[in-house]
């Protein structure tokens, strides 16, 4: 039996919750959400597919209610506000880490053994104030953004390319921020063949400059942030956990001298099994790349220390 709670029934949760009912990535899917009965309501809508769709996932809406929480293997942390037009993530933080502090007390008491999943922004900062708040072994808190910033660099490679993003390879690293992640365009393959050899310098630039600002680009078209493809990313993450599936997705992991930087969560390559991040991969960075990382921390790290201000 396998389990998986999803904190924040808003658009990125519920869209996750989805996700994870209609692949049937788990057998049991709680989603909770503090507003009274709106997590109830999507997920008995959610569960009203399961006949049309033919699934056995089940699917139940708590409000505040830690205990049916209880005995989680995954938890996947989305409460929190998104950001507006205009906005940065970074300028979510103090109302986020509060709520992101408390509800981690909860998760911990109902699901002591539970890998946690965090999606609430700044993202980099609310998985290391996880971290810090939870003192659980690091392998147990993935931040998730390097999955949907490499899944958005893949879709605007696809584009450019006139192909399926699914035959395409890109990953993304370093801070999950507008101006912090790093679309690893030298490692950018389409079905094994580099794609520097098949598009322009130019295009290949846009096509970075595009990543980097996908979720803006969203939230101005939106009037919030976009939640299909982070939900969905977020249950990517949840599945390679609960499946074991030792699959490589960029995520935030705590460093410890990996990449050159401690102290700090940053998106970078991760192999992930059922214990978490049972691996961080050291990409050979040629130098440009390393300072690219290196500037990126240092933008994390300052976020960080917002958090004690
Ligand atoms: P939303 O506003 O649609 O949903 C947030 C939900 O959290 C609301 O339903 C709210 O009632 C709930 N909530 C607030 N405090 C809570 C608490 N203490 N306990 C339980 N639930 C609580 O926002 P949306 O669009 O779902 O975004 C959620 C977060 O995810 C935001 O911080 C957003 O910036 C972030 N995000 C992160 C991404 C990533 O790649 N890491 C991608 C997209 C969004
Ligand atoms: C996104 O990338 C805002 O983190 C959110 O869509």
């Amino acid at each position: 039996m396998s389990k998986v709670t999803v904190i924040g029934a808003g658009n990125v949760g519920a869209t996750c919750a989805n996700v994870l009912v209609t692949e049937q990535i788990a057998d049991e899917v709680v989603l909770l959400d503090i507003k009274e009965g709106v997590s109830e309501g999507k997920a008995m809508d959610i569960m009203q597919t399961a006949s049309i769709l033919g699934l056995s996932t089940r699917l139940k809406g708590v409000t505040n209610d830690y205990a049916a929480t209880e005995g989680s293997d995954v938890v996947v942390i989305t409460s929190g506000i998104p950001r507006k037009p205009g906005m940065t993530r970074e300028e979510l933080i103090g109302v986020n880490a509060g709520i992101v502090k408390s509800v981690a007390d909860n998760v911990l008491k109902h699901s002591p053994n539970a890998v946690i999943i965090c999606v609430s922004n700044p993202m980099d900062t609310m998985t290391y104030l996880l971290h810090k708040e939870m003192g659980l072994p690091k392998n147990r808190i993935i931040g998730m953004g390097g999955a949907l910033d490499s899944a958005r660099f893949k879709y605007f490679l696809s584009q450019a390319l006139g192909c399926n993003a699914t035959e395409v390879e890109g990953i993304v690293i370093g801070g999950h921020g507008d101006t912090t992640m790093i679309p690893l365009k030298r490692f950018a393959a389409y079905r094994g063949l580099p794609v520097s050899t098949l598009l322009p310098a130019e295009v290949l630039d846009k096509v970075a400059a595009d990543t980097m600002v996908g979720g803006a680009t969203l939230t101005k078209l939106l009037g919030t942030s976009a939640w299909y493809a982070p939900g969905a990313a977020a249950a990517q993450v949840a599945a390679a956990v609960i499946h074991d599936q030792k699959r490589l997705i960029s995520c935030s992991a705590l460093l410890e001298g990996e990449y050159g930087e401690a102290d700090l969560c940053i998106g970078v390559p991760c192999i992930l099994g059922k214990n978490g991040i049972e691996k961080i991969v050291e990409f050979d960075l040629n130098d440009e790349e390393k300072a690219a990382f290196a500037a990126s921390a240092a933008a994390v790290h300052k976020t960080n220390a917002a958090l004690n201000a």
